[in-house]
């Protein structure tokens, strides 16, 4: 059984802690909630709880596809036990259709369909305001080696791919997202969560943003679309029309 030991870090969203294993840690999700680079702040009750569960059944179900995570297990509704991985310092953005800081960036509507998924680069550095970078950038920097890019890319790819036709199943379009990747004894592993805080998701039916949007752009009835998502992730939901 894990125990709990000193924090470690305290991000945005989640507190990590050591345990007693050294090769793992507790992430314990948290309700707040920021955007624009922390300049908004606020509280999405539930959210914690929601996101890790979320998280956890997304993990289970990529690691059922053969993609590497940190997953371990949830030990409550939300503290996951993960392998301690070193984090790189970059974030992978995949996307189907246009929205958000794409669309802004190339002047598309959002909505728009992409022909193709794009997969997109960012720098950690809150200094720098976490700039978009590419594959040269990630190398130059000394984040990753080329294969380890290579894979870092098809990862994402192959994400998407699964990703995207779970939530079709459950009416919701698959927008974008972002992951994060670690090594843990020299082997790429994702990281971090993949929930509504970092995933755009639309209703197929309705068009309702199913996701952070609604906090960033305060369309109100947050904590709802949290809730439906995971419904709808438990498959306790009707699907479709419903929010
Ligand atoms: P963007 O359109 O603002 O670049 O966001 C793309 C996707 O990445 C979207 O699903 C939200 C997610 N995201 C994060 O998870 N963390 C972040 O800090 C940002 C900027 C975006
Ligand atoms: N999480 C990021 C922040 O706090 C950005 C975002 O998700 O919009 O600034």
């Amino acid at each position: 059984m894990a125990t709990k030991l000193n924090q470690i870090h305290e991000g945005k969203a989640k507190k990590v802690f050591a345990t007693n294993d050294p090769t793992a840690l507790i992430h314990e999700f948290k309700d707040d909630a920021t955007a624009f680079d922390g300049k908004k702040k606020g509280q999405i009750l539930g959210k914690g709880s929601v996101n890790a569960q979320i998280s956890a059944a997304l993990f289970r179900l990529l690691e059922d596809h053969g993609v590497k995570t940190h997953f371990r297990e949830l030990l409550d509704d939300r503290n996951m036990l993960t392998d301690k991985l070193n984090m790189l310092a970059v974030e992978v953005v995949v996307r189907n259709v246009a929205a958000g800081s794409l669309a802004k960036r190339i002047g598309y509507e959002e909505g728009i369909k992409l022909k193709k998924p794009i997969v997109e680069f960012y720098y950690k550095r809150d200094d720098l305001g976490d700039p978009i970078i590419n594959e040269d950038h990630i190398y130059e920097l000394g984040i990753a080696t080329e294969s380890q890019i290579s894979e870092i890319r098809n990862t994402g790819l192959k994400v998407n791919n699964i990703l995207k036709s779970f939530f079709d199943e459950l009416g919701l379009t698959l927008v974008d997202f972002k992951l994060e990747f670690g090594l843990k004894d020299g082997q790429l592993k994702l990281g971090d969560e993949i929930s509504p805080d970092t995933c755009r998701l639309w209703d197929k039916e309705t068009g309702e943003k199913m996701d952070k949007d609604r906090f960033r752009r305060d369309l109100g009835r947050v904590e709802d679309a949290y809730q439906e998502v995971l419904s709808r992730v438990k498959g306790i939901t009707k699907v479709g029309g419903k929010f």
